[in-house]
Order: structure tokens, then sequence, then C-alpha cells
């Protein structure tokens, strides 16, 4: 007996957003020496965290706190907001789904750019939106395009990423200004801020939670390194952030989770070493790749998109010659940015084994 999909479930397809590079390891049968491909944080989480997800390892038989209310208070606290303004989730990833859920059912139009982040489209197609995907203009997010493509389909969802994955670049508040003045009546912005951490002040609008228009997401996957233990969160007005209530996963938070966030928040020595090591690693990064002739994007990101100046297949072919010379690195998948790779920021020891690869791998192409 097979079970009986709905109609909807059984219309997607059986595609899977992303393929890990445990994938390929296993499919190499060798781990990869640099893993440089998924933006994690290779300089790990603080000191402060690891001591809190020891110290939480032995109450690891208790639920977490399903309102995860310490950390809930402390985010508020570090942002000048009150609790009832932030909701926690299983990452951005986690609150992308819940917020899709609750605005989006079979035949709604939902806006994004085409190429960006994508984790939020397999929601909306999961939930049977209508993907409303604008070109890219210039190897940037085109905020203008995306308000226009929000009144004409009568949008109530625009999703952006600012700073932007995979190309790296930001926008300047004021576009973002902009573009919420530019919405149609009714229609919410999805700010996804994965990178408000590495990101300049100029790309970060004032917080400012009583405006329904908006709602902003942030992440300890990034530079607080805790990508493994899956905790973002979101900032909106205090009804939307309710409305969560009614749809998430309770338990979804776990326990150590929580407590390894709770400490990190703590540590803002860590997160600015971080972030300057971040910065240092981009540095050297696009360094590296105008070494060799190609051309480094600016980043406000913890990667650096790398135009390798031909097209998708070329870039295509130097990420499978990188990961056989065991670099995993990542690259847009939309043409014309797919001409480019993305390569996250690594340790001394990764840029190494990529100073190493990246000659011999473009050698190889060469033929
Ligand atoms: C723009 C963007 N949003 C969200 C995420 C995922 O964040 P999380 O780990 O919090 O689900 C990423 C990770 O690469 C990202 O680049």
């Amino acid at each position: 007996v097979t079970p009986r999909y709905t109609p909807l479930a059984a219309g997607l397809p059986a595609s899977v957003p992303f393929v890990g590079p445990e994938a390929q390891e296993r499919a190499m049968g060798r781990p990869f020496r640099a893993r440089i491909g998924a933006n994690e944080s290779v300089f790990g989480p603080s000191p402060r965290a690891i001591a809190a997800i020891a110290d939480a390892a032995a109450e690891a038989w208790k639920y977490g706190d399903p309102e995860c209310h310490d950390l809930k208070v402390a985010l508020a606290r570090h942002h000048g907001i009150a609790p009832g303004n932030v909701v926690i989730g299983e990452g951005i990833d986690g609150l992308l789904g819940l917020l899709v859920r609750l605005l989006v059912e079979p035949g709604i139009a939902v806006v994004t750019s085409r190429g960006t982040y994508p984790t939020f489209n397999y929601h909306v197609v999961g939930f049977g939106g209508r993907l409303h995907a604008v070109p890219y203009h210039g190897d940037r997010t085109d905020p203008a395009a995306l308000a226009r493509a929000a009144r004409e389909t009568a949008s109530p969802l625009v999703y952006l990423a600012n700073p932007d994955n995979p190309m790296g670049g930001f926008h300047a508040a004021g576009i973002i200004r902009d573009l919420l003045a530019a919405l149609p009546e009714g229609c919410l912005l999805c700010l996804d801020e994965a990178y408000a951490d590495t990101a300049p002040a100029a790309a970060l609008l004032p917080l400012d939670v009583a405006d329904p228009r908006l709602i902003r997401m942030r992440t300890f996957s990034k530079a607080h390194g805790l990508a493994g233990l899956r905790v973002g969160y979101a900032i909106g007005q205090a009804d939307l952030v309710r409305a969560f209530d009614k749809v998430r996963n309770h338990f979804g938070v776990g326990r150590v989770a929580q407590a390894a966030a709770l400490a990190a928040i703590a540590d803002t020595d860590h997160l600015a070493r971080t972030v300057a090591r971040i910065a240092a690693g981009r540095d050297a990064l696009a360094e590296l790749a105008r070494a060799h002739g190609l051309t480094p994007l600016p980043s406000a990101t913890n990667f650096v998109t790398i135009d390798c100046g031909r097209d998708g297949e070329h870039a295509r072919a130097l990420v499978g010659a990188l990961a056989r010379r065991g670099v995993f690195v990542r690259m847009p998948f939309v043409a014309p940015q797919d001409r480019c790779i993305r390569v996250s920021v690594g340790t001394d020891a990764d840029l190494a084994i990529l100073a190493e690869a990246l000659p011999d791998a473009l050698a190889e192409l060469r033929g």
C-alpha cells in the first residue's frame, strides 16, 4: 500500500537541496582536506559555548525549554528590543519554513531573486506557492525589481538575503528602506541577514520592531560557529512573532543548542575576533584568486565569490578539479553568476591547501 500523498506532495520534485560534503566524501571514499564550501566558521564556537555544551551534555535527557526563554531574553537584551519580538528556531532554514507556512498556500505568488540562497524556494514550492524569481542585476540582487514583481503579482511575501549568498555583496540600508516603501500593501519583506555579523554597519537597517512589513532573520551558524547545532532567530513585530507559536516545532531547538547559543551571545570578544579573522581570510582568498588571474568579488560575508572568467561549465569543472584535490567549494547555480566559484574563509592550513590545489586544478582545465 503506498501512502496517499497529497496531490501537492506527490507533485513535488524529488530533489535534494544540498548535497553535503559528507555525501561527496562517501562517494570519493576519502575526506576533504579543506572544507571551505558551506560557509561555516572554521574558527569554531566560543570556548565559552564549548564549555556550555559540555555542561549541558549530561542534561541532554531533558527536553529543551520550549519557549527558549533565557536565550530569547538574552537576544532581546542584546538587540535592545522586547523578548516578544524574537522567535527562535532551528536555524534560519527552519524559520523560513515556518514563515512560508504562515503566509503561503497553493497558488500564492512569492517573490525572490533567481539564484539566491535556495532554501526559501524549497519551502515555497513545498507549500504550493508560485515562485517569481527576478534576475540579478550586475551580480547583485535587484530590490527595485523585487518590489515591482511583488506589486505585479500582489504577493504577500518577498525574500531578500542581505548580504547576499552566493555573490557576497550587500545593499545599503537605504536601499532596503526604499524596497520596503515600494512593496504593495500587506506584503512582508523577509530579510535574511545570515551574514549580519560580518556585514558593514551600512548594510543593516536600524531595528524597528514596530514595522509590520519586515521580518529579519539571524543565525548562530556563521560567525558564532554553531552551524551544527541549528539555532537561528527572527526579529519582527510582536503579532507576527506570536503567529510562529501556532506552527513551530516546540521542542525543535534542543537543550544543548540553547545553552551554546546563550554562551555564544555573551562572548562578544570571540565574535569580534572571529569577524576580524574572517575579514583577513577574505583578503587572503581574494589575493590568491588574483594571483591566478581570477577576479574576487567584494564580500560582506564569510566567503569570497570568485569570477573564473568563463561560463558555468568551466566553473563546475573547476569545482570538480578542486574536489579531486581534496578541496570542498561550491558555486552559484544560475547563469551568468555560475561563472563563479564560492569559497568560504578557511584556516591558514585550508588556505595553504587551496593555494596548492588551485593552480594545479586550473592547469588541468587548460589541458
Ligand atoms: C543567506 C543564508 N540564509 C540562511 C542560511 C542558513 O542558516 P541556518 O544555518 O541558520 O539555517 C545560510 C547558510 O549558508 C545563508 O547563506
